[in-house]
């Protein structure tokens, strides 16, 4: 009989609930987590999550399709809760016999709970707070995410590391938590697990695999990069709010704090009025994702990184970045 090694015992809910090997997830990324990326992480033994992001529903339907031709093993679809569509990304979701739905950006809305779970689906959330954690326990959600402000893409406030300490030892009883954040190696793997998370999410890692179709100069900016080159978007004027977004700074957000000095300059003069001014703000970086990630403009678009860039050194398979993290974690473990 073989016996299972302390890292598999470790994520056993974990794996339960996702129904992979190893509770590795590869958190969405729009533009990034398409069929290639995310069939590949499930073959992999991870567990791939497509970004649905603004996709419309006949795109998202293309996608799941898509992705299953790649894949006969559990994935993901991350849907937006301000999505106008939701709803109908949720039916095409349970029509295609999607596993698990991720709910990011928000409060679900009303009745989006209901839906996802008529279709077979579990809903996962992310859990930004101990109180909303405590929130969705109560409304039936089947696992949550907590993710630190060390991520990549929109973040809130508040770091792994102290979410960590204040969510898990109050729900990881009652429900799998998976952590995401900063999450650059086995040994935090481990220390997450040991601390009673069911499994992790890591996105930033993934980007420079080699079935990620992220443009070559977005995953050079990324092996280039340091932690600290992953800053939070900033904002310049009290009554102009700009959303928390990290990225590798370059020229685009250099250009952004200018831009918002003139905004605020303008609505100082009267010559645009409140809401004009926001939505210039607003605007600033619409499509600038997909100008970096597909077009490769790692100038001015936004390349979104968690602060564990860092650790990404080479492009690798998806298996490997799989196998070493693994490997770390069953060596911290044993130790
Ligand atoms: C380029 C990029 C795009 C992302 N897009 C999304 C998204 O569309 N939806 C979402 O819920 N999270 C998004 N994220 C967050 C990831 O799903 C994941 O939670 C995060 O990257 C984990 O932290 P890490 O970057 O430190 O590994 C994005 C992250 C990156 C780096």
């Amino acid at each position: 009989m073989m016996t299972q090694s302390t890292l598999q015992h470790l994520m056993q809910r974990g794996t339960d609930f996702l129904g992979c090997e190893t509770a590795i997830m590869c958190g969405a990324m729009s533009w990034v987590s398409e069929r290639n990326l995310v069939s590949a992480i499930s073959n992999a033994g991870g567990f791939g999550v497509i970004a649905c992001g603004a996709m419309t529903p006949d795109l998202l339907d293309t996608e799941i399709a898509e992705t299953m031709k790649r894949t006969d093993k559990p994935f993901g679809v991350n849907l937006i809760t301000m999505h106008p569509d939701l709803m109908e990304l949720i039916a095409i979701c349970g029509k295609h016999g999607v596993t698990h739905v991720v709910l990011a950006g928000g409060l679900p809305p009303k009745g989006s709970l209901e839906a996802i779970k008529e279709t077979g689906a579990k809903v996962i959330c992310f859990a930004p707070a101990l109180s909303l954690a405590k929130k969705f326990l109560r409304s039936g959600v089947d696992a949550i995410v907590i993710e630190g402000m060390e991520a990549g893409g929109h973040i809130g406030p508040v770091s792994t590391s102290v979410l960590a300490q204040e969510i898990l030892p109050e729900i990881a009883e009652q429900l799998p938590v998976f952590v995401a954040g900063g999450i650059g190696t086995g040994e935090m793997i481990a220390a997450y697990l040991e601390m009673g998370a069911s499994g992790v999410q890591l996105g930033t890692r993934f980007v420079c695999a080699h079935e990620s179709i992220a443009h070559p100069d977005f995953k050079k900016a990324f092996i280039r990069g340091n932690a600290r080159d992953a800053i939070t978007s900033v904002q310049v004027d009290p009554r102009l709010p700009v959303i928390p977004v990290r990225a590798l700074k370059n020229k685009g957000t250099e250009e952004f704090t200018r831009k918002q000095i003139e905004v605020a300059k303008l609505l100082d003069s009267g010559e645009i009025e409140m809401g004009e001014a926001q939505l210039q703000i607003e605007h600033f970086w619409a499509g600038a994702l997909r100008k970096a990630v597909i077009n490769g403009d790692i100038e001015y678009g936004s390349v979104m990184a968690g602060q564990s860039v860092g650790m990404v050194k080479a492009e690798e398979s998806v298996a490997e970045i799989i196998k070493s993290l693994v490997e770390q974690a069953e060596t911290a473990l044993a130790r």
